[in-house]
């Protein structure tokens, strides 16, 4: 933990810490002043725990802030260089994006659209998601986006739980040479919503799809719109979005983010962190159905007015060397992508990226998940040829934007290969135990956050009840994100992965309770448990642990297959486990509660601690012998 990595650009701004540490609301006041306002607010925080109101009072339009703020300086700056899977590609500038967006704009009010309404996304990486996302912001509708990577039954769920009347998708989408059916998909997921009255529809792909009453076609409806659409002015707290993602109970939750607030968060951060120019080409390689995706591809650099590159496919296709081919291409000066990515890249050896001239980086970001040491020294030196920073940002979806990450663009620090080093200025962190008392430096605690930021979540859509106990019962007054950390003796902070039972596969984040209530729907099975075990790769991958029915005989492997073809409808691909493991019992504490972390360290071949509040042994001595007869 004592190796540091001198590289910097040179910036020390100290007085803006200084500031932010004497005053946090005053801070975050005079950060706000670098967006557009309609009309300004009269109070900075209305902190009613665990309920925050940033900037209330003022007017605002995410939107507006997005496009119309760029018109008369850079209208013929790229906004987007669209890079597509089949080699297709285009570039938008901001005039363009600005067109296309009141266009669209127009077409959802022509369907009956109004501020406050859900519209759900269901599209590839195309600039017409982006478009989507701004018109719904322009006229203050709630933009709900899903992965396209999802299944039927997910699609369902979130559009039944956000009541989108409207949901905008494609005929397909391109992944790894195939087409993603994604209309297919929509129409299953919709058929039993009755109150879905329009399905917008990108061609994309020119697949053939089945046309209902409900379809209509996107650029029809461009054609029959008009150019012009004001933006909507919006209270700072209007919701600008719902995304949901994976907790520990039940379905995926709607974490609800505002606007003023949560503009601000991402100004700043996209600011200190990327040290932004206008010369810069940014990539940030995270797909726009993940908040990494709403935050720093669409938000963050549209506000800055930043060109950057989007890329619709995957990062090995047609071949290992795509994505240094595409960095290359447009001379990106910065990358932002994911532990997983890199693992894979690494793997695929240096001769790919040194074949390409990626002399135009300056900056290097890291998001989503820990990054190992040696992975960070690889990026460092076959990528950044040890000349570019690397910001390792620690957040989440329910953060809005980064809370813990080097800022190149506001100071020069050591890099410590795998530490996130500091909280941004203006957020309150803290390394605790269980009960919420500061532990010493070089231990493992939890984290937390000791008061409200910008960028945080408004709550749960239509669920506060959730929101209180899942964010805010562990410590009072205090977030608890779910992630284990300890701080160093230079105060560095080190993220530890999840405290929970949230896993990270690939960096994506998913929930074992809604695996395990999927795995447990098969008809054969009566209990089910699932952990995580690491992957060289992906970090994690999921395995689950399944106790059969009384009485069931049955081929396993064959329920193997079954069970993980439910898994693909009812969630999506990206959630498939690596095995499934059939035995007699799961270990229990005495009160009946599945003791994963004790499976978890079977599985990972450690230690298995502290068993004293285990019901019955030989569980874990079943268990124990079938993970290692299956590894050796
Ligand atoms: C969880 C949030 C960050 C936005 C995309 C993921 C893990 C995230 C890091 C990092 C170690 C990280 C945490 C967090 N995580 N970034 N730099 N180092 N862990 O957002 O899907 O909501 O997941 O991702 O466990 O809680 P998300």
């Amino acid at each position: 933990m004592s190796e540091k990595y001198d590289v910097g650009l040179g910036n020390h701004n100290v007085t803006l810490r200084k500031n932010a540490n004497s005053d946090f609301v005053s801070f975050w006041d005079n950060q706000a002043k670098n967006l557009h306002w309609f009309s300004p607010w009269n109070q900075t925080l209305d902190w009613n725990p665990p309920f925050a109101k940033w900037f209330v009072g003022g007017k605002i339009n995410a939107c507006y802030n997005a496009l119309d703020v760029h018109q008369e300086t850079k209208s013929d700056k790229p906004a987007i260089l669209w890079e597509g899977e089949n080699g297709d590609s285009k570039t938008i500038a901001y005039s363009d994006l600005f067109i296309e967006v009141q266009k669209f704009a127009n077409v959802l009010k022509s369907l009956g659209v109004i501020k406050g309404d859900r519209v759900t996304i269901y599209l590839p990486m195309v600039p017409e998601l982006i478009v989507s996302m701004l018109a719904c912001a322009r006229i203050g509708a709630i933009h709900t986006v899903i992965f396209s990577g999802f299944s039927a039954t997910s699609i369902k769920d979130r559009i039944d739980d956000s009541k989108s009347e409207i949901v905008i998708t494609a005929d397909g989408g391109y992944r790894r040479g195939k087409i993603i059916k994604l209309k297919e998909v929509v129409d299953d997921a919709i058929k039993d919503l009755d109150f879905v009255r329009h399905v917008v529809v990108l061609e994309r792909t020119k697949n053939p799809i089945s046309i209902s009453s409900k379809d209509k076609f996107w650029n029809n409806l461009m054609d029959d719109a008009s150019d012009s659409c004001d933006a909507e002015r919006l209270d700072s707290d209007h919701p600008l979005y719902i995304l949901y993602t994976s907790g520990t109970t039940g379905k995926p939750k709607g974490v609800l983010h505002g606007t003023g607030g949560y503009l601000t968060h991402l100004y700043s951060t996209f600011k200190w962190a990327f040290d932004i120019k206008d010369s810069d080409v940014f990539f940030c390689t995270a797909d726009i159905g993940w908040v990494t995706g709403h935050s720093y591809v669409v938000y963050a650099p549209l506000l800055h007015g930043a060109t950057q590159i989007m890329y619709e496919g995957a990062p090995d296709f047609p071949d290992n060397s795509r994505m240094w081919e595409i960095l290359e291409k447009y001379g990106a000066t910065i990358f932002y992508t994911t532990p997983t990515a890199l693992r894979m890249f690494m793997k695929f050896g240096d001769d790919i990226p040194n074949s390409f001239n990626l002399s135009s980086i300056r900056l290097l970001g890291s998001v989503g998940e820990p990054i190992n040491p040696e992975v960070w020294k690889w990026y460092f030196k076959i990528i950044g040829k040890e000349k570019c920073p690397i910001i390792d940002t620690w957040w989440q979806t329910e953060t809005g934007g980064m809370m813990i990450s080097p800022l190149p663009g506001l100071e020069t620090i050591p890099l410590k290969p795998g530490s996130g080093t500091f909280p941004i200025p203006g957020v309150d962190i803290s390394v605790v135990d269980e009960y919420g008392s500061e532990i010493p430096n070089n231990t493992k605690g939890y984290l937390v956050i000791r008061k409200p930021w910008p960028g945080m979540l408004l709550g749960l859509w239509k669920n506060d009840e959730k929101y209180k106990s899942v964010y805010w019962s562990k410590y009072l007054d205090c977030y608890y994100p779910g992630d284990y950390a300890l701080k160093d003796d230079d105060g560095y902070l080190w993220l530890l992965g999840r405290a929970d039972d949230v896993l990270k596969i690939a960096g994506h984040r998913l929930g074992t309770a809604e695996l395990e209530s999927c795995i447990v729907s098969d008809e054969h099975v009566s209990e089910s448990a699932v952990c995580g075990i690491s992957d060289d790769i992906k970090g994690e991958s999921i395995i689950a642990f399944v106790v059969l029915k009384d009485g069931i005989v049955i081929d396993e492997s064959l329920l193997e297959k079954n069970i993980f073809n439910k898994i693909r409808i009812d969630i999506g691909p990206i959630a498939t486990p690596k095995k499934i493991y059939f035995v007699k019992k799961l270990p229990k504490t005495r009160s009946g509660k599945i003791m994963r972390r004790l499976l978890k360290s079977i599985a990972n071949g450690e230690n298995i601690g502290d068993t004293s509040t285990l019901d019955d042994e030989s569980a874990v001595t079943e268990i124990q012998k079938i993970v290692n007869s299956a590894l050796n």
